[in-house]
């Protein structure tokens, strides 16, 4: 009998003040504004529903404005509850705590799907690109960032002998527990292998420089950053890709039809205020608004 596969390490945020130890009034404007912008030049004209996967507090959620349904997907819950307190009850937003490297889905019910400031902390890419190529309905839109490790400043400081890892090295590089850098070629080697096709790379935050941030005007450094992106000069320390599915859309499926158990992916049956397998009997709670994959109702005591 084949061992099933070790579950890969978490980076679990539940409980951090990720909010506003990071984001808020922490100067980060300008990674904020620029970091949209390159979302809206990715994003299709509008569809129909929208996976946003590692959502955190919903910083980004807004911007998905021209989705009919929008599924904002933590695995922490505390986050989840962040995002519910800014985003609102609105019946558009359905909020999951899951893990990405098992999402609760039936293949195909998404036609497109964002990852941003997430996949920096995966050990293994190739187990959470396969499931998100899984959930995605052919001709879908997938919008993933990711750290580049062949930024300028990596280079100037691995040049200077100020870093140790090489920009250049193909593989991605640990730099902080569950912290990755990777090269852009890596992960478009990654995307593929998984079945997606890139379309498109945008280099994003050139000016990411505490002290050129504190002397130059936000507006004018996202302005600057907006025309680099133009460019597709891949030295940014954050790279923005938009990668297809092929095929035909089969994406029309209801709400309560896209769920799947994330343990066996059997067909899920609402039954109060629980989601219970039909194949293996795992029963998962939905309470306060939040379909919770993490914790079996079973063992919620
Ligand atoms: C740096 S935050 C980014 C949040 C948001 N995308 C943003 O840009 O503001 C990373 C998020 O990824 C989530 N995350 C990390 N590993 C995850 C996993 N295996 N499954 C689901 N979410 C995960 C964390 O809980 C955290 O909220």
């Amino acid at each position: 009998m084949t061992k099933p596969e070790p579950r890969p390490r978490i980076c679990d945020y539940e409980g951090s003040n990720y909010r506003t130890e990071f984001w808020e009034n922490r100067g980060r404007n300008y990674e904020d504004r620029v970091e949209r912008i390159a979302l809206q030049k990715l994003l299709p004209a509008k569809g129909k529903r929208l996976l946003e996967i590692g959502a955190g507090f919903g910083r980004l959620t807004n911007e998905y404005k021209n989705f009919e349904q929008v599924v904002v997907l933590d695995y922490s819950l505390s986050q989840l509850q962040y995002a519910q307190e800014t985003l609102g009850r609105d019946p558009r937003y359905i909020y999951v705590a899951a893990d990405a490297y098992k999402l609760p889905f039936r293949p195909g019910v998404f036609d497109a799907a964002t990852m941003v400031r997430v996949i920096h902390h995966m050990a293994s890419v190739r187990t959470v690109l396969a499931q998100i190529r899984r959930v995605l309905a052919p001709n879908s839109t997938f919008i993933l960032e990711h750290a580049n490790k062949r930024n300028l400043k990596a280079m100037l400081r691995y040049a200077l002998r100020k870093q140790t890892w090489d920009p250049n090295a193909f593989e991605p590089v640990e730099f902080v527990e569950l912290n990755f850098d990777f090269h852009p070629e890596y992960i478009r080697q990654e995307l593929q292998a998984a079945g997606f096709t890139v379309q498109q790379r945008i280099p994003v935050s050139f000016f990411r420089l505490g002290l050129l941030k504190k002397s130059v005007s936000v507006n004018l450094l996202v302005k600057l950053d907006s025309l680099l992106q133009k460019t597709g000069w891949l030295a940014a320390p954050s790279i923005f890709t938009r990668s297809g599915t092929i095929g035909t859309s089969v994406n029309n499926l209801g709400l309560s039809a896209i769920f799947a158990c994330p343990e066996c992916g059997g067909d899920l049956e609402r039954a109060g205020n629980e989601m219970v397998c039909r194949k293996d009997g795992h029963r998962w709670a939905v309470r306060d608004g939040i379909y919770d994959f993490k914790a079996t109702a079973d063992n919620d005591d």
